[in-house]
């Protein structure tokens, strides 16, 4: 069965092409490597000992689109490519817009044509914007997103109901991540920003490399346990494999499902320091700063449906993530290398 992957070279779609190459999946590879390097598809292609079609290509440009659903029978489509800063939706909100619909308008129209049937969307725990309670479920409220960039992620999913109620042969999975970090465990694929990052991990191993001088702990007088910012930490790998779980559900079912993915425990910033700090030896130096605009106090998943219905659970301790993100980076220091 054949599975295109678009932004299947970015940090959570190239873990999930090796997932499912390991289940015996074939995998089509569809990025303009916007955030992200031609090496990790090497990379891929070198963990499981076998091919990608790869195709440097923006999704939204359908003559190209096009070409893959002719030259390949695509099953199901696993849509990552997009934009995903959340600053930088701020200022450029049009851009956001443009590319994150369009993409995902242009698959939706070209699948049609094609008669691919089953979509499985990268949603984000954004779309629940600030929740009146933890742990979140699927049925809670969701569309109060602060941001452009999260707006983009509701929108898609309100696209994909309507698109699936419209044709009730399509199956649609709508994947809502909480906060995705860790490495492959052979150092070989790992997340790999352009430029400062902004997410705490790819921050903190920075730090830890060296590269940055300290840590800017964003607040510390939240309402949480220890006043720093509260978040569901689950590991890529566990990640990936709830998209393989995914592709089962849409196999069997038509209609909407929607699914957190996540650990179901909330780790604060200072907990993610200190275990990281354990976990590697390697001291990541912070100092307390101004809470960051627009950031939430608490978010973590109820994983019970997706344990409930896919069958799926995430695995791995914050202990494991942080090891495996400092491993990577340990192995290279410099990214991936450019082609
Ligand atoms: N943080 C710091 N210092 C930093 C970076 C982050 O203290 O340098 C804190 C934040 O304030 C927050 C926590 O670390 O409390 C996590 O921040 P991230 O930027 O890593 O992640 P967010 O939870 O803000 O956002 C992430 C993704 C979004 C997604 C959202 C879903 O980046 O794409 O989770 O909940 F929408």
């Amino acid at each position: 069965m054949k599975v295109l992957l678009t932004g299947g070279a970015g940090f959570i779609g190239s873990h999930t092409a090796v997932e499912l190459m390991e289940k015996g999946y074939e995998v089509v590879i569809a990025d303009n490597f916007a955030n992200s390097k031609p090496e990790a598809v090497r990379r891929i292609e070198r963990i499981t000992g076998k091919k990608v079609a790869l195709y440097p290509i923006d999704v939204a440009d359908a003559d190209k689109l096009e070409q893959i659903f002719r030259e390949h029978t695509i099953d199901t489509v696993i849509h990552f490519a997009g934009l995903k800063a959340v600053g930088e939706s701020v200022r450029y909100p049009v851009m956001y817009y443009r590319n994150n619909l369009d993409t995902t308008l242009t698959l939706l129209e070209t699948m049609a044509k094609y008669g691919c049937r089953k979509f499985v969307f990268s949603s984000s725990a954004t779309v629940y914007g600030d929740p009146a309670t933890v742990p979140i479920t699927e049925d809670m409220p969701t569309g109060d997103c602060s941001n452009p960039y999260g707006k983009t992620k509701y929108m898609i999913e309100q696209i994909l109901k309507d698109a699936a109620f419209a044709d009730p042969s399509l199956s649609i999975v709508l994947l809502r991540y909480f906060n995705p970090i860790g490495a492959h465990s052979s150092g070989l694929l790992f997340e790999d920003p352009n430029g400062i990052p902004s997410n705490l991990m790819p921050y903190i191993v920075k730090v830890a490399a060296g590269k940055l001088d300290h840590l800017n702990v964003f607040g510390n007088d939240y309402p949480t346990p220890d006043g720093t910012g509260v978040r569901d930490y689950i590991h890529v790998t566990d990640l990936a494999k709830g998209h393989v779980a995914a592709i089962s559900y849409a196999d069997q079912n038509s209609g909407v499902g929607i699914f957190n993915l996540g650990t179901g425990k909330g780790y604060s910033v200072l907990d993610v320091v200190n275990t990281f700090i354990r976990a590697t030896g390697v001291n990541v130096p912070y100092v307390i700063a101004p809470r960051r605009p627009g950031d939430i106090a608490e978010c973590y998943a109820s994983p019970d449906k997706a344990l409930k219905v896919l069958g799926w659970r995430a695995e791995h301790s914050l202990e494991d993530m942080c090891r495996d993100s400092w491993n990577a980076v340990a192995a290279n220091p410099d990214g991936y290398p450019e082609d």
